[in-house]
């Protein structure tokens, strides 16, 4: 890690429901979070991703049983077969994964539920009520739609299509409407704290309408797969309550050693949950008010990403749109996937993925923009100075411009990063890919070499086209982590050590790659894809 700046930044993903495999839609999410952190982390924090698994509630018990496992075998098995590896497939570097099964989990989840009770915030009513067990969510007749087909003449899901549940039991509740005021305070006062504008007006206004109470247990008599209300073992916890709790479990609420103590003082409150629009009102409405019920700080943003669509659809496994993360990543790699859903889509936005979009970003912007600059510039190096990095002498204004682009990238791209915009901040970045192109072309560095007299100007460019790679290994590493490995293990690990150790808020001090130093071979960074292998 670069010179420590003290601070911490800690990101979360949703945890996901392990009904099913992962598709592209779920990678997306993990793959922002990635970016984030390991940006953060390249800045000299102390940076930490959560991310993991939500595996109690009926949807995950009534797949188990179709497939007549017992709930844990199943969760256990897709866990380890399907969600683990995709973390691998996408290159994610998480520092913890967590299981809503796990002990440390669950009991926590009861220490919760037993303060926020002992605080008052509990009561034990009748429910008379709609839920989807698709969404897990309780409904209300505007969320319902008419159904179509098989179901007609019934009301449905408007997101599963399905019939929903007509419930009519006793459960505990939790006064989600005491919190009403507080948390139209709470935005006022953090505008931030809802992220992008669109998804914090949507919630505004939602909240606005007014809060009913939540029912936050079900009855074992209906269905047993959850964590035990602690003062009252008939019932199990609502499985969003359940849920939202591992943002704090994980980091060691509710435990009482001094390491767990010590993360949870580090960690919390959390810097950013990144979660898709779909669950926003869960992360930015409930949430907020169970802690705020249990005493807690608030994390400091939530943001709301949009939907990858398949033909104007969110692309969903119950729909049957799913596609999964290593259909794209055997043909292209994992750095080919983490920049083209980064780059193509604006964060905040919905995207639609197409396989023409992504070979053709590929072989424009990765093979032939940056792989291309990266290749020729050493393989110039090695040819005209035997593979040392020369010396610069005189820097023109055409270098001088190179250095002020690279200056303005990284300063654009670290704005860019804090409002959470990652495709602007890698935009701002590929302005030096594109400028030193441009370079290259301009200032002929073959041409120079013809003429002897010309060898300090050409061990200028070239200086210049080596430190502007430095720039774009560092400034490129939380994007694309195996292509700037590859550059850095060629171009600089000799003289300046590991990419890891290389400071993003000193990245573009001009002068870093120390003349003399040899480069050593690069390995093909975006190798070309035979266009019948998709
Ligand atoms: N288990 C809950 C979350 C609990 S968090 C305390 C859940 N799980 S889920 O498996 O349904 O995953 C939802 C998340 O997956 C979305 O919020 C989003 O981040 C991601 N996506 C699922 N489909 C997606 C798309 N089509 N497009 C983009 N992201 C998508 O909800």
């Amino acid at each position: 890690m670069p010179k420590n700046l003290g601070g911490s930044f800690y990101a979360t993903t949703p945890i996901f429901y392990v009904n099913d495999a992962p598709h592209i839609g779920h990678a997306y999410t993990e793959v922002a979070a990635d970016v984030l952190t390991r940006w953060h982390r390249q800045r000299g924090e102390n940076a930490f991703l959560l991310t993991g698994t939500d595996e109690h509630g009926e949807k995950v018990l009534r797949t188990a049983a179709a497939n007549k496992v017992e709930p844990q075998a199943w969760v256990d098995q897709l866990v380890h077969d399907a969600w683990l590896p995709m973390l691998n497939t996408l290159d994610v570097d998480n520092q913890d994964f967590i299981r809503t099964t796990e002990p440390r989990h669950e009991r926590n989840v009861q220490r919760f539920l037993q303060l926020v009770h002992d605080n008052g915030f509990i009561y034990r009513g009748e429910f008379v009520g709609k839920y989807c067990v698709g969404c897990e969510e309780y409904k209300t007749e505007g969320d319902l739609v008419e159904g179509t087909g098989e179901f007609a003449g019934q009301d449905v899901c408007a997101i599963h299509s399905k019939p929903v549940e007509n419930l009519n039991e006793t459960n505990y509740f939790f006064k989600l409407s005491e919190f009403e005021q507080p948390l139209l305070d709470f935005y006022a006062a953090n505008p931030n704290f809802i992220q992008p504008d669109s998804a914090r007006n949507e919630v505004v206004s939602f909240v606005r309408r007014g809060l009913e109470d939540l029912s936050i247990s079900r009855s074992k008599e209906k269905f047993d797969w959850g964590v035990d209300i602690p003062w009252d073992d008939t019932h199990i916890t609502y499985v969003w309550f359940d849920a939202l709790l591992n943002y704090i479990t994980a980091i060691g609420f509710g435990e009482d050693d001094a390491e767990s103590r010590e993360k949870f003082e580090q960690y919390w409150p959390a810097s950013v949950h990144v979660v898709g629009k779909d669950i926003l009102r869960f992360h930015a409405v409930i949430w907020p008010a169970m802690l705020m019920a249990a005493g807690l700080e608030l994390p400091k943003q939530i943001f709301g990403h949009g939907w990858l669509l398949v033909g104007g659809e969110k692309m969903s496994k119950s729909k049957l749109t799913g596609i999964a993360p290593n259909q794209i990543t055997d043909i292209f790699g994992s750095d080919a996937f983490r920049y083209y859903f980064m780059k193509a889509i604006a964060f905040g936005s919905d995207g639609s993925f197409s396989w023409e979009d992504l070979t053709a970003r590929y072989t424009s912007e990765l093979a032939n923009g940056f792989g291309n600059l990266a290749s020729r510039s050493l393989a110039m190096i090695q040819r005209y100075f035997d593979g040392v990095i020369p010396s610069a002498g005189f820097y023109n204004e055409d270098d001088l411009e190179i250095q002020k682009i690279a200056g303005d990238a990284a300063v654009a791209a670290d704005a860019a990063i804090e409002a959470v915009a990652i495709h602007e901040a890698i935009a701002q970045v590929w302005t030096l890919v594109d400028a030193l192109n441009n370079y290259i072309t301009v200032q002929e560095p073959w041409v120079l070499a013809k003429d002897e007299a010309k060898r300090d100007r050409l061990a200028t460019v070239l200086y210049t086209c080596a430190e502007g790679l430095r720039v774009l290994a560092v400034l490129l590493a939380p994007v694309i982590p195996k292509a700037t490995g590859k550059l850095w293990a060629a171009l600089a690990s000799g003289s300046l050590g590991e990419l890891a150790d290389q400071s993003l808020v000193e990245v573009a001090n001009w002068g870093q790659l120390p003349a003399g130093s040899s480069i050593g071979e690069l390995e093909p960074l975006f190798p070309r894809i035979e266009q019948d292998e998709k």
